[in-house]
């Protein structure tokens, strides 16, 4: 079940966010907590407004939410939720109040006992919640809040070892928690939460309409294969709308998400658990990944970078689709034997991998920076020309003229590497920014009559190699 947490302070707000994602949810939560106080006195009208069963909950400020007034009156208004028809109650675990339990039990409203830790993973996570289950009529649900790699580990495996516990939801906020929020049913959890903003009811809470549409949470089952991408930070990576839309196509019970990484041998052990399949490598890691291979294509070789890697009987495979993913944009719109002298702006790591890709065609390779001795390093270690960046001269004599920095990336849109710079219309521009999707570097080129390639094209052409590799299957026509 999918269930909308109501964080407005009033009914008309709560009515307005059920209006706009009515369609993708299953289950609504009142956080008692957020509503006005004076609107607590009728109980049986914040229920009567509800089209879809819902949870009571009264949370206290040290449990995550924002009631700090006495226990007896948030006992009295959760009582009166439970008359007034509420489905479930949502208690704290250790909360003693019988006559509240034993009027849920009349009323058949389901107790949820709930744990919340804010700072890791208790080590006794495990008895709290084989304790709670115990408890009559009740439902354990733990929230806790995992930090680095080994953390979310640790809170696989006692989800994991929580297996025979039916009923239950054990959910990690914050990033690296957020694995449990998409893959809840295959984790065992009877519902998964969501807001009608980010993290508005808890960290980690995302919209039901991302849910639906970037995780296809409404056709992924307790046995979805699992796919993700790797990196730090990565939550805002655009790769799981990319994967996710074409296993949608394909009406496949599989999904992608995304997994911030700490450590990579503790991510590998939770892959392991995780049964994990296949998952894309972001920065910083596609260069420590290189030691956990088994076996890597000739352009991870050639390139010391893994961007893909497919989990077989063997061991790790590493595939580096970065290459053909700067190199399919340009073969779509030109010869790539007509690229006689190619420009790349920058002499970073972004740069390196962009000068690996371009040793694919035969071109001339000329580096400008804006430090002249990183660019004489780089220009060594890669075997290419370099100048200064202002060589402006020596830039018009490139067929094709790469962006390799951050200059122009937002928010700072309104830059460009080579300020001045006058290009003619035979040239072609290449940026690999993605946000902008046109970069100043790429607006002035196509006002001078060139020909652009913005990075998303870029990103969009790696990632559909990536999904043929992980399915086998090529990527749907989706319109992505
Ligand atoms: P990345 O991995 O994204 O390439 P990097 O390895 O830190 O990051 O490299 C950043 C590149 O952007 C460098 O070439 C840097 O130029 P310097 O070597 O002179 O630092 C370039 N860069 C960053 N900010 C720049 C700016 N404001 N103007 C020009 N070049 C800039």
């Amino acid at each position: 079940m999918v269930c909308l947490t109501l964080t407005g302070n009033t009914l008309e707000e709560n009515t307005e966010t059920i209006r706009k994602y009515r369609e993708y949810i299953d289950l609504l939560e009142v956080r008692l907590d957020f509503l006005r106080r004076e609107l607590l006195s009728n109980m049986g009208r914040i229920r009567d407004l509800l089209p879809l069963p819902a949870i009571a909950t009264f949370r206290r400020e040290n449990d995550g939410g924002q009631y700090t007034g006495s226990e007896e009156y948030r006992i009295k208004k959760l009582t009166e939720a439970v008359e007034a028809g509420f489905a479930y109650v949502d208690i704290e675990y250790d909360l003693d109040a019988p006559a509240l339990v034993q009027l849920a039990e009349e009323k058949k409203c389901r107790i949820i006992r709930s744990f919340h830790s804010f700072s890791g993973i208790p080590d006794n996570l495990e008895d709290i919640i084989i304790k709670t289950a115990s408890l009559g009529n009740s439902i354990p649900k733990a929230a806790v809040y995992p930090r680095t790699s080994a953390e979310a580990l640790k809170l696989l495996r006692i989800i994991k070892h929580m297996d025979d516990i039916k009923e239950k939801i054990i959910l990690g906020m914050g990033d690296f928690g957020f694995f449990t929020r998409i893959l809840y049913r295959k984790l065992g959890s009877l519902l998964t939460f969501c807001s009608g903003e980010s993290n508005g009811g808890a960290p980690g809470h995302i919209t039901p309409r991302e849910l639906r549409y970037t995780f296809n949470i409404d056709r992924i089952t307790s046995s979805a294969a699992v796919y993700g991408i790797i990196g730090n930070p990565v939550m805002h990576s655009l790769s799981p709308q990319l994967h996710n839309k074409g296993y949608r196509k394909y009406d496949l019970d599989t999904v992608y998400v995304p997994f911030p990484v700490t450590s990579v041998s503790s991510f590998l052990e939770f892959a392991r658990e995780l049964d994990i399949r296949g998952f894309s490598v972001t920065v910083p890691y596609k260069q420590t990944i290189l030691p956990f291979l088994v076996k890597r294509d000739h352009r991870t070789a050639e390139a010391g970078a893994c961007n893909t890697v497919l989990v077989t009987g063997e061991g790790l495979e590493g595939w580096n689709t970065d290459v053909d993913g700067f190199l399919e944009p340009l073969r779509r719109r030109l010869s790539l034997s007509s690229i006689r002298k190619t420009a790349v702006i920058g002499a970073g790591g972004a740069a390196a991998a962009v000068v690996e890709a371009l040793k694919e065609i035969d071109t001339e390779i000329h580096v400008f920076n804006r430090t002249l001795s990183k660019a004489a390093l780089f220009a060594e270690k890669f075997g290419v020309f370099y100048h200064s960046l202002d060589s402006y001269r020596k830039i018009a004599e490139c067929d094709l003229i790469v962006q390799t920095t951050s200059v122009g990336m937002s928010p700072d849109v309104s830059k460009t590497p080579v300020p001045g710079y006058l290009f003619s219309e035979h040239q072609v521009a290449y940026d690999i920014i993605y946000t902008p999707s046109e970069t100043v570097f790429l607006k002035e080129a196509r006002n001078s009559g060139c020909r652009t390639i913005n990075g998303m094209e870029m990103l969009v052409a790696q990632g559909k190699r990536q999904f043929e590799l992980f399915t086998g299957m090529p990527y749907p026509e989706t319109g992505a």
